[in-house]
């Protein structure tokens, strides 16, 4: 087990307060909150952004790229677009330092990966059933293209949302991925149409973008109007959490 190392004079950072200090060659972010020390990886489970310079209200800190917020005792990732928790690491104060002693493993996950049957108070999303997922793992309904009606821009984001991100297990069109969609008349199979989806991802490095783009196409295609679907993938402008419906965000948790 790692030793502790003494990072900060106790009293140095004010209430509520952060900084990173380098513990063992790794990046921590520092937390005083209501009179006790706190350190969590500096590393948020979304993206890598920074947590050391995020927002602290209560017991919470958020990422300042996207906002997902996190507990600064526990690590746990308690909104979206993070879904697994950080690091926390062991801190005490002594002979008038704090001292942080580095963890080894994951962090711990918050409701999302212990609880998968019933929403927990704080409203993390739950893990469907095994029998709701896709083949390739991602939470696709069985697509159910007639009950979208005729062929139209409408009909296509209905088809959409039966499309669930693997990891938050809400549509991607109430998260806000959707950016646009293009009909136009298919020159090679004439009375069909050519689809045409805009997507963004909650990040760049998004591991589920494969997926995502695969379930989208599949869904689309089974509309018997349609000829042909392609993705496009947009990142600009960035996706935001404030891009999210209602919707999403109670299912999210997000207040
Ligand atoms: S990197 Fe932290 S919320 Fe996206």
């Amino acid at each position: 087990m790692a030793d502790f190392v003494r990072v900060a004079t106790a009293g140095e950072l004010p209430d509520p307060g952060s900084t990173v200090v380098e513990v063992d060659g790794e990046l921590i972010a520092l937390f005083h909150v209501e009179g006790a020390y706190y350190a969590l990886d500096d590393v948020c489970t979304h993206d890598g952004g920074p947590l050391g310079s995020g927002e602290i209200v209560g017991h919470k800190v958020a990422c300042s790229r996207h906002g997902a917020k996190f507990d600064i005792r526990t690590g746990a990732a308690l909104s979206m677009p993070a879904v697994r928790a950080t690091r926390a690491h062991d801190v005490k104060v002594e002979d008038g330092g704090v001292w942080v002693r580095l963890r080894s493993g994951h962090g711990v996950d918050g409701p999302v990966a212990q609880s998968p049957v019933a929403k927990p108070a704080t409203g993390f999303p739950i893990a469907p059933p095994a029998a709701a997922l896709s083949s390739t793992g991602g939470a696709v309904t069985a697509p159910s293209a007639t009950a979208a009606g005729a062929l139209c821009e409408d009909s296509v984001r209905e088809l959409l949302k039966q499309v669930k991100d693997p990891e938050l297990f809400v549509n991607i069109v109430d998260l806000g991925l959707i950016y646009g969609v293009t009909l136009t008349p298919s020159t090679e199979t004439p009375g069909k149409q050519q689809v045409s989806v805009d997507m963004t991802m909650t990040s760049p490095a998004c591991p589920a973008g494969p997926q995502l783009i695969g379930d989208t196409k599949r869904t689309v295609a089974a509309h018997p109007e349609v000829a042909g679907v392609e993705v496009r993938i947009v990142m600009e402008p960035p996706w935001t959490p404030d891009r999210m419906t209602d919707d999403a965000r109670d299912q999210l948790g997000i207040f």
